[in-house]
């Protein structure tokens, strides 16, 4: 059977073209581990979805989404931009033949001497909330422009962002100062709406908050022209979300609508771009009850929290599973990972329907797992190793 025919609905009238070359390739092969398997043209096809509904915006990809190179080259090919976390990231992008141009350095916390690397390796705009680190970048990488992170109050997402990163909207006039007086350049501002952000209208109270500040700072004779709308799109999961080229339209009419003409807008999709390009296979090791009067089965797979599935903490992320039983009838499921650490239950407070024929040895497919697996996954917790990837 096919992955399609065991998952009907699962691809959307309105999203990519859309063929599923990870499912045929999962269905045609078997696997001794867990398998991330990511499609290059899946990614493509997404890219130009967002393009199409971006607009003028400019896509900066979220490399800590997913670094597999050859999803940075063919990203590379497209024409796409990177937003980069760290040293290790702007040297990939630079490996797969991005040039300094085409980075940003998004990081709000960097060391100085990955500052200096980037700024002698071309990358000339970089993220900035704290006077502290405008400071590093005056010292370090002198004439760059740099976007300043704010905390937005949100969040809606599923995977909120704020908190740890940006400044408070009240300290952003001191700190455009304090960039002035320092002779950084303040291009633009820069913010996220939170992770999983699941409808495009959930930006509107968002974009209010930045929108204001935005033109306050025009107003007092900052030259803003990059407004970074940072990542946020959603991916199909559990729940089914608007196909990215409608989504990202519709971000933009509220961009427009509140801010006019901006020189240069990017927007730095992560998961939007790469989450729904992949799929994991893995396997049941167990199934069980604790006692025989226990309502729920328990589920152990050979991939858990710590080795690909980071996402599920807090049971954010609900992935859909499929198994060779669908179809049959199901019951309540608490699903955790093989390794001996208790926080390793992917789903508990709210148990997974899962077919009561499921037994030890069946394979499972976890659906639309490209994005935020691969780079969580432990190296060698338990002695399991690494999420294996392979890029068709
Ligand atoms: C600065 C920055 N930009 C973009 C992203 C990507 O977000 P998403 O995966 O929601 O598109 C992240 C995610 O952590 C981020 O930290």
């Amino acid at each position: 059977m096919t992955m399609t025919a065991m998952f009907p609905g699962a691809l959307r009238a309105d999203a990519v073209s859309l063929s599923d070359p990870a499912a045929a390739f999962i269905a045609s092969r078997s696997f001794d581990r867990p398998t991330l398997v990511v499609s290059r043209a899946r990614v493509a096809a997404q890219y130009d979805a967002l393009v199409a509904g971006l607009g003028e915006a400019r896509i900066h990809y979220a490399v800590k989404a997913n670094p597999a190179p050859e999803i940075i080259r063919t990203l590379v090919q497209k024409g796409a931009r990177f937003d980069a976390a760290s040293r290790g990231e702007i040297e990939l992008c630079l490996g797969q033949g991005a040039t300094g141009a085409d980075i940003s350095f998004g990081n709000t916390v960097k060391k100085p001497a990955d500052i200096a690397y980037a700024h002698a390796h071309g990358v000339r705009l970089f993220a900035a909330d704290s006077e502290a680190e405008i400071d590093k970048l005056a010292a370090h990488a002198p004439g760059c422009g740099v976007y300043l992170r704010v905390i937005v109050e949100n969040s809606s997402a599923d995977w909120p962002l704020s908190r740890k990163f940006g400044c408070a909207r009240a300290a952003l006039p001191a700190l455009m100062d304090h960039a002035r007086a320092k002779g950084v350049d303040v291009a633009g501002l820069s913010f996220h709406v939170g992770s999983q952000t699941r409808r495009p209208e959930f930006w509107n109270p968002v974009l209010d908050q930045i929108a204001e500040l935005w033109h306050a700072g025009r107003a007092a004779g900052h030259d803003l022209r990059v407004l970074n709308l940072g990542g946020g799109f959603p991916a199909t999961y559990e729940d089914e979300v608007m196909g990215p080229q409608s989504y990202a339209a519709a971000v933009m009419d509220s961009v427009r609508a509140r801010f006019g003409a901006v020189p240069y807008i990017m927007a730095e999709p992560g998961r939007g771009l790469v989450a729904e390009a992949g799929h994991i296979v893995a396997e049941v090791l167990l199934v069980s009850r604790k006692s025989a009067d226990d309502l729920h089965r328990w589920v152990y797979l050979d991939i858990g929290m710590f080795s690909g599935l980071a996402e599920t903490m807090g049971e954010a992320i609900r992935y859909r599973i499929e198994t060779p039983h669908d179809g049959a009838e199901t019951g309540a499921c608490i699903l955790a990972g093989p390794s001996c650490d208790s926080a390793d239950i992917l789903y508990e407070q709210r148990p997974v329907m899962l077919p009561l024929a499921l037994a030890c040895g069946d394979r499972v497919v976890i659906r639309h797992c490209g994005a935020y697996t691969s780079s969580y996954s432990s190296v060698g917790f338990n002695g399991f190793p690494p999420l294996d990837v392979v890029v068709i």
